[in-house]
C-alpha cells in the first residue's frame, strides 16, 4: 500500500470536514468547533501532515514557520492561544551590533565572559555577526521598534554584562510586539496553519534504517483527543521550562515539553543545571511575578536594602550591571542575612516622564499597585527565568536525531554556556530557527516520506475521571520542591533529598499514565518531572560551581575538570505515549 499520506493536511476525514475539525484554526475564520460524534466513546485519531511541523508560537517557531513556508506546507501546533510564549513577555529586547562604536568583537567577548568558560566560541560567533540582519528581518516583517527621539536610528538600551548600548527594544513589551509582527505575517501565509490548544505529548520515531523523527502525537485541549501530526521535518520550538520553580517570570506554557519528548527519544539534552534566575521580579504577595526588566537598572536604577542601603557594590565592581547570576546571587544573600522577603529597586532619581516613555508598561504595572516612582522604590525578588541548557543541537538547529531539529530556548546550542547574556535569547531563536530551516531544505528532508507502518490504525478512549486535584498537589510540590532544594545556591545533601522525591512523584505520575488517563495537566505534570529529574540529575553531576551553577560543597570553578558540557543521553527509547488506545 502506498503512503496515503503525502499531501498537505490530508486528514482521515474529508479536507472539507478539516475546516470543522475540534481543532481552533486560527488563520481560518474563528473557529467553527464541531462536537465529537460521541464525546464519551472511541474516536479515530486523526492523521495531519505536512513538509515541515513546528511545534511552539513564540518568536523560534513563528521565524521557523514563516521561512519554512517558502518551501512547503507547514503546519504549527501550539499548546494554548497562538500568542502565549515567553516570547510575549519578553520586555528589555534583541542585542544586536548597530552603534558605529560598537563591533561584534565585544558582543563576543561580554558573551563569553557571562557564559563562563562554557560558550562555544563558533556559536557565538554566529549568533552575533547575524544580529544586525535579525533586526533588519525582523523590521522587515513588520516589527515597530523604539526609534531615539525624532531620529531614523534605532534607541539602543543597555543591560547587565554588556560593555556597549545595543539592546534593541520596543518600548518594554518588544517580545510583545515581535510575536505581533510574524503572527500577522503567518496569517497571510496560504501554506501555513496553525491549530492552537495542541499540545504535542510524544515524537512519532521510525527505527530504521536508522532512528528517524516523522512529527509527533498531540493533544487537544479542546475535545480531548489525539491525533498525528506526521511531517518530514519537525522543529521544537517549546521554549523553556520555568514552571518547575514555583517563582517563574514565564507564563504556564513553559513546562519543558520539548526537552522531555527529546530526551525520552534518547536525543542528547545538555547543561541543565544552568537555570537563569532573574534578579528583579516584581514582589506583590499572592500574585504571579511580572518582570521588572534588567533594562531599568541599565538606564541607572539601583537595587537596595530595606533600610536603603545600596548593595551591589559589595558584591561587583559593576556593581547593579554585573552579570545576572552574580545579582540573582547579591539579592538572595542580601534577602537571607536580613531575613526580608524581598529588596527595593530605587528609581527615584531618574527623571519620571523619561522613566515613564521608556517603561510604559513597568510604569503602569507599578501605578495599578499604588507605587509612585518619585517617591517609592519597587519590591523585586529573583524568579526563574531561563533554561541555558536545552536540546543538545549543532550550528544549523540539528539534533541528532534525523529529521528533528530544535530552536529557541528549548535547544542547546552552545550560545549561552554557563550563563546567557541578557537579551541574547530572542537573537538566538531568530538565528538558528532561520538555520534549521535552511539546513532542512538543504538537505531535501521536508519531501521525504515517512513508512507506511509508523501510522497505524488507532482508536482513542478518553478516560478523563482521575481527581484534578491529584494533578495539582503533585504539581504544587514539584514546584516547591525545586525551589527550595534546587534553587539559586544549592547543596548535595538538599540536591539529593530533591532526587528522591521527584521519584515518588514519577512513580504517581507513571501509574495515572498507564492507567491510561488523558489530561493535558497529566501531560504536563509528566514533562515536568522528567525535566526536574534532568536538572537535578545535571547539577549532581558537575562537582564545581560555574556560572548559574551555586554548589556549596564545590564553591570554586575547577577548569581542569569541568570546563566542558554536561550531556545526558538515554539509551532506550520510550514508546509513544498513546493512552487509552485500542488497536
Ligand atoms: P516561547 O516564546 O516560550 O514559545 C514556546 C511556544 O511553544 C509557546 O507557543 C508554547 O505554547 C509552545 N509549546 C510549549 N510546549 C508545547 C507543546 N507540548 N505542544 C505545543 N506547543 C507547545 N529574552 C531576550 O532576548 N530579551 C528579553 O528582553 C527577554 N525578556 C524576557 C522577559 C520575560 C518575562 C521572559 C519570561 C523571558 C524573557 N526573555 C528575553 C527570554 C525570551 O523571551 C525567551 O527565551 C524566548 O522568547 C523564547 O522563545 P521561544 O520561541 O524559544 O519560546
Ligand atoms: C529583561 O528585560 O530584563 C530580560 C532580558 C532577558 O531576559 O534577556
Amino acid at each position: 500500500m502506498g503512503n496515503p499520506l503525502n499531501s498537505h493536511n490530508q486528514l482521515t476525514y474529508s479536507q472539507k470536514e478539516s475546516t470543522t475539525s475540534a481543532f481552533r484554526f486560527s488563520n481560518s475564520e474563528e473557529s467553527v468547533l464541531r462536537p465529537p460524534p460521541d464525546p464519551n466513546g472511541p474516536k479515530n485519531m486523526a492523521v495531519f501532515h505536512s513538509n515541515f511541523l513546528v511545534i511552539g508560537s513564540g518568536v523560534a517557531g513563528l521565524t521557523c514557520a514563516l521561512k519554512a513556508a517558502d518551501y512547503g506546507t507547514v503546519n504549527l501546533v501550539t499548546k494554548k492561544e497562538e500568542f502565549e510564549s515567553n516570547t510575549n513577555y519578553a520586555q528589555g529586547g534583541i542585542a544586536a551590533v548597530l552603534d558605529p562604536l560598537d563591533c561584534f568583537n565585544s558582543h563576543v567577548e561580554d558573551t563569553l565572559k557571562a557564559g563562563a568558560g562554557l560558550c562555544h566560541e563558533d556559536t557565538v560567533r554566529v549568533a552575533v555577526e547575524n544580529g544586525p540582519k535579525v533586526i533588519d528581518e525582523l523590521n522587515k516583517w513588520g516589527t515597530s521598534f523604539t526609534h531615539d527621539h525624532g531620529s531614523e536610528s534605532l534607541e539602543l538600551g543597555r543591560e547587565g554584562g554588556h560593555s556597549h548600548r545595543r539592546i534593541v527594544h520596543a518600548k518594554d513589551l518588544t517580545g510583545r510586539e515581535v510575536e505581533r509582527a510574524l503572527l500577522e505575517q503567518l496569517h497571510r501565509h496560504e501554506k501555513t496553519r496553525i491549530f492552537r490548544h495542541a499540545m504535542a505529548i510524544d515524537l512519532i520515531v521510525s527505527e530504521t534504517p536508522e532512528p528517524r523523527c516523522w512529527g509527533c502525537i498531540v493533544w487537544d485541549d479542546t475535545w480531548d483527543e489525539l491525533h498525528f501530526f506526521t511531517a518530514g521535518v519537525t522543529i521544537l520550538a517549546t521554549g523553556g521550562l520555568g514552571q518547575i520553580y514555583l517563582h517563574t517570570t514565564n507564563p504556564s506554557i513553559a513546562a519543558g515539553d520539548g526537552v522531555a519528548m527529546a530526551y525520552r527519544q534518547g536525543v542528547p539534552v545538555a547543561n541543565m543545571e544552568f537555570i537563569q534566575f532573574h534578579p528583579t521580579a516584581f514582589f506583590w504577595p499572592g500574585e504571579r511575578p511580572f518582570l521588572i526588566s534588567e533594562a531599568v537598572r541599565g538606564e541607572g536604577g539601583i537595587l537596595r536594602t530595606s533600610d536603603g542601603e545600596a548593595f551591589m557594590e559589595d558584591h561587583h565592581e559593576l556593581k547593579d550591571l554585573a552579570p545576572r547570576d552574580i545579582v540573582a546571587r547579591a539579592v538572595d544573600a542580601e534577602m537571607k542575612k536580613r531575613g526580608d522577603p524581598n529588596v527595593l529597586l530605587d528609581v527615584r532619581h531618574i527623571p519620571q516622564q523619561e522613566f515613564a516613555r521608556r517603561f510604559p508598561n513597568i510604569t503602569q504595572h507599578c501605578r495599578d499597585h499604588h507605587l509612585d516612582l518619585s517617591r517609592d522604590m519597587i519590591p523585586v525578588v529573583p524568579a526563574a527565568h531561563y533554561s541555558c541548557g536545552g536540546i543538545l543541537t549543532g550550528l544549523w538547529g540539528e539534533t541528532a536525531l534525523k529529521g528533528l531539529f530544535a530552536a529557541g530556548e528549548v535547544a542547546c546550542t552552545g550560545l549561552h554556556g554557563a550563563n546567557r547574556l541578557a537579551s541574547n535569547s530572542i537573537l538566538e531563536a531568530v538565528v538558528f530557527g532561520e538555520r534549521s530551516v535552511e539546513f532542512a531544505r538543504r538537505e531535501g528532508l521536508h519531501q521525504e516520506s515517512h513508512p507506511d507502518n509508523i501510522i497505524n490504525s488507532v482508536r482513542v478512549q478518553p478516560k478523563r475521571d482521575l481527581e484534578k486535584v491529584r494533578i495539582s498537589h503533585c504539581r504544587d510540590e514539584l514546584r516547591r520542591l525545586m525551589w527550595d532544594y534546587v534553587g539559586i545556591v544549592r547543596s548535595e545533601d538538599r540536591l539529593k533529598r530533591a532526587r528522591e522525591r521527584l521519584t515518588t512523584l514519577r512513580q504517581e505520575v507513571t501509574d495515572y499514565i498507564e492507567a491510561g488517563y488523558t489530561r493535558g495537566d497529566l501531560f504536563d505534570l509528566r514533562n515536568m518531572v522528567e525535566v526536574s529529574e534532568l536538572v537535578v540529575a545535571c547539577a549532581l553531576t558537575r562537582k564545581e560551581s560555574r556560572g548559574l551553577h551555586y554548589i556549596l560543597e564545590y564553591p570554586n570553578t575547577d577548569d581542569e575538570h569541568w570546563k566542558k558540557d554536561t550531556i545526558v543521553k538515554r539509551d532506550q527509547r520510550e514508546a509513544p505515549l498513546l493512552p487509552g488506545t485500542a488497536r
